[in-house]
């Protein structure tokens, strides 16, 4: 067996990052997708339910798209772990790309925010999808005959300590994509430094408009800018 032969794609350095770039862009996609729906809320009742509705209609589209989604966060967990054990054990690493990597609090705490993000993923999952933190919300009465997710988020957010949960949670995503975003550039093979210098700027802007997008729909309804139908919470 020869010992030189080079590392196949998906385990080589590059390659585990280039796997994760792409994930991460792709997951990216989805936060920015699923934030534009939700903020839906603030057109109201009738508009967020028609849309989860036709989210919820797409059928076979519905669970190609989950099934994917699951496979991309899959896959950037086993290559994030991976990257991580493999720079803590320290052992010199020849990716020249790496001496550019510029070290902040964000890029340090990649593999902390991310693991707080799945624990989350997974509450939020079984809190708004599953509904098995709260299977009242199930017996939410239907309008025009439609699941009422405007109200479940309203009734969802009306305890403040839920509401900070997910302001937290949000936070944390914003943190992670804003160190993510540039990265990702840099994976690709974009080293122009004054190019990389804008793209961590955009990289911050964007962070910070997900973070106070997202942070916007707990906030209205703990401040009663939303409310339910007949006023209250
Ligand atoms: C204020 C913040 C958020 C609100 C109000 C919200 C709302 C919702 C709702 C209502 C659902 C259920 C959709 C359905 O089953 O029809 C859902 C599902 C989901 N959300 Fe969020 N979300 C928020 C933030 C996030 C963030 C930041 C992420 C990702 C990092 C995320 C990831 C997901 C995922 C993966 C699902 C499951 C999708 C599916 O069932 O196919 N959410 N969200």
């Amino acid at each position: 067996m020869s010992t030189n032969a080079p590392p196949s794609f998906s385990n080589a350095t590059v390659g585990k990052k280039i796997l994760m770039a792409i994930t991460g862009f792709l997951i990216i996609g989805f936060v920015i997708v699923h934030l534009v729906g939700n903020l839906q809320i603030f057109i109201g009742q009738h508009q967020l339910n028609v849309y989860a509705e036709t989210l919820q209609n797409m059928g076979a589209l519905k669970w190609a798209f989950r099934i994917a989604l699951l496979v991309f966060f899959l896959v950037h967990i086993w290559k994030g772990i991976v990257l991580w054990l493999e720079n803590r054990s320290a052992r010199p690493v020849s990716y020249t790309k790496e001496t550019n990597q510029e070290s902040t609090l964000a890029s340090r705490t990649m593999i902390y925010t991310g693991a707080l993000i799945v624990f989350f993923v997974a509450y939020h999952i079984s809190h708004f999808t599953l509904l098995d933190c709260h299977p009242e919300y199930q017996s939410l009465p239907l309008v025009d005959g439609r699941f009422d997710v405007y109200s479940m988020i309203i009734l969802g957010f009306s305890e403040p300590l839920i509401a900070a949960l997910y302001i937290i949670f949000v936070g944390l995503v914003a943190f992670h994509i804003s160190h993510a975003f540039s990265s990702l550039f840099q994976t690709l093979g974009l080293t122009k430094p004054e190019l990389l210098k804008r793209l961590r700027l955009f990289g911050a802007l964007l962070a910070w408009l997900i973070f106070l997008a997202y942070a916007s729909i707990p906030v209205a309804v703990l401040a009663k800018i939303i409310t339910l139908p007949g006023g209250g919470h």
